[in-house]
């Protein structure tokens, strides 16, 4: 836990939190999901040349099932999927691009395979439960898996959007496989894959109350 503290200190952004960490365990087999126009996926490409697989999983077109903000229109969607090509294309050699969902397309990931997963696609509730259940048996023993959008209230978007459900479901699924998880500052979260190790959460931000959506929730 100290080392992962020291990793966050004076983190101004998400970007300098993973930085930190991916620069202590060096992972070379690595996977992203919900890739977008490809930001973080060129950042973590540039910055760790030792990475020799960074898989980057998205649909990029319109899902008529995902009611978030994000989701817009099949056009819209290729031109981000061109933009992530443009800018990982120094690393073409080492990037392997699965088109479509987590459900589509994550058996083409052997179990056991990756060192390190970041979860940042379908934050609904539906889309988190099936991410990290589907992502959790790629990760190597002694791997990681971590994400975006863990935030304490799940309120991200207007009310006529689905509620985002990365926090508390995370926390659940880190009981249910008995793992340690970290809360990091900017909305990130970190498991760390070991068996038997016993469920913690570590809340480093100290920003995470309670599990409970009773109080967050109003009767229609
Ligand atoms: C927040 S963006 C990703 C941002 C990117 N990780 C970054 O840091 O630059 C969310 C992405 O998740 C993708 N997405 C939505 N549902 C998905 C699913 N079921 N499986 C995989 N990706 C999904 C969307 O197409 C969208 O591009």
């Amino acid at each position: 836990m100290k080392a992962i503290q020291e990793f966050i200190k004076n983190t101004t952004n998400r970007f300098e939190v993973w930085d930190n960490l991916l620069r202590h365990h060096r992972p070379t087999q690595v996977a992203e999901v919900g890739v977008y126009k490809g930001k973080f996926s060129e950042h973590i490409l540039k910055c760790f040349p030792e990475i020799q697989r960074y898989i980057m999983i998205d649909p990029w077109r319109h899902l008529p099932d995902w009611n978030k903000p994000a989701n817009t229109e099949d056009e819209m969607f290729e031109s981000f999927f061109h933009e992530a090509m443009r800018v990982t294309e120094f690393a073409r050699d080492r990037r392997v691009v699965l088109r479509g969902k987590t459900t589509e397309v994550s058996h083409d990931i052997p179990d056991g395979s990756l060192d390190f997963a970041y979860i940042d696609g379908d934050h609904t509730l539906r889309g988190i439960t099936i991410d990290l259940i589907q992502m959790y048996p790629k990760i190597k023993e002694g791997g990681w898996i971590g994400g975006d959008d863990f935030r304490p209230g799940i309120w991200e978007h207007p009310l006529n959007f689905e509620p985002s459900l990365v926090f508390p479901f995370v926390v659940h699924f880190a009981e249910a496989v008995g793992a340690t998880l970290y809360a990091m500052p900017h909305a990130q979260f970190l498991i760390h894959k070991l068996s038997g190790a016993e469920f913690v959460f570590h809340d480093l931000t100290g920003k995470y109350q309670s599990t409970a959506l009773r109080s967050q929730l109003v009767r229609m």
